[in-house]
């Protein structure tokens, strides 16, 4: 496994994996899956790494910690960084050709001062407590889709509205990339996989439950033939307000396309929420059916 640090020295890598010598010594098309992270790898970034696996002939993960999709007084800082040990489990993994691990400065020069801003979907959701944040996403990853020039990419449900906001961009900005989306790995209680469970202590990480019992009080709800976003929404506030430590930032039923709030039940629903376990602010969703 190849660590590359510089754009130039990625593009060039991406141009030899692109033309491979095939084994009957002609030269054939590659197909390159590519995997965009910000480290502090756990099981959902290893299962959108194993897919990719299976789905292409090289696969190409990115660590990079992106400065612009935090908000000032956000954990820009304190995001955790533990390249050694990321390396460590990506060897354990297999299969990844190269880590592109460039530092702020490669992608962010001198005089560096163009964003892409998906409108409406981002300032919705996360994006009204998070003003930015989802153009700092687009913005980071349209350059290093324009840097590994994968065939397919690989995101997590988990962070569902990055998952639409990416689709479309994909389809404004007439992308060639296939986008593939991948459930949500969670623990064995299902609190959901995510590098900011570090910040939990041990009680808040039994308090942050509250966001899978909320969800999966909408699907039992939803299931048993409620349609009423409205009473389905009060049902989860409940839940979480059980929790003493938690403070919600949004619990939200939407279209799965517009990001809309919905009034009633549909199929292709999403029960979404981010809550405030102390000062980690924690997200998940689940699709009603
Ligand atoms: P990061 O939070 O590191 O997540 C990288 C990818 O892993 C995202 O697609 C995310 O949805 C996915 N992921 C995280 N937790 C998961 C889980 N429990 N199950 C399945 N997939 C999970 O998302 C980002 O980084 C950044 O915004 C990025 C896209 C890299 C742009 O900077």
């Amino acid at each position: 496994m190849r660590l590359i640090t510089t754009i130039r020295e990625m593009r060039d890598r991406v141009s030899e994996l692109k033309l491979i010598k095939s084994t009957s010594g002609g030269r054939e098309n590659q197909t390159i899956g590519f995997v965009p992270t910000m480290g502090a790898l756990h099981e959902g970034h290893l299962s959108l790494i194993r897919t990719a696996q299976k789905e292409n002939d090289a696969v190409i993960v990115s660590i990079f910690v992106n400065p612009i999709q935090f908000c000032p007084g956000e954990d820009f800082q304190r995001y955790p960084r533990q390249l050694e040990q990321d390396k460590e489990l990506l060897n354990r993994v297999g299969g990844v050709d190269t880590v592109f691990y460039p530092d702020i400065k490669e992608m962010y020069p001198e005089g560096y001062c163009t964003s892409v801003d998906v409108k409406n979907l981002g300032n919705r959701l996360c994006g009204s407590s998070r003003l930015g944040h989802f153009s700092g996403v687009a913005t980071v990853v349209t350059k290093l889709f324009n840097i590994v020039k994968p065939d397919a990419a690989y995101f997590g449900q988990k962070d569902f509205q990055q998952t639409v906001i990416i689709k479309r961009l994909i389809a404004d900005l007439n992308m060639d990339v296939e986008i593939k989306v991948l459930p949500t790995v969670r623990d064995e209680d299902g609190l959901a996989l995510s590098s900011r469970n570090q910040y939990l202590s041990r009680e808040e990480r039994q308090d942050a439950l509250c966001l899978y019992q909320a969800l999966l009080k909408a699907k039992s709800l939803a299931n048993s033939g409620e349609t009423d976003a409205k009473k389905i929404i009060k049902e989860m506030v409940n839940v979480v307000n059980r929790t003493q430590s938690s403070k919600i930032d949004y619990v939200s039923i939407v279209n799965p396309d517009t990001l809309e709030d919905v009034q009633e039940i549909k199929d292709g629903a999403v029960a979404a929420l981010a809550v405030w376990i102390g000062k980690t602010r924690l997200i998940d969703n689940i699709i009603l059916d």
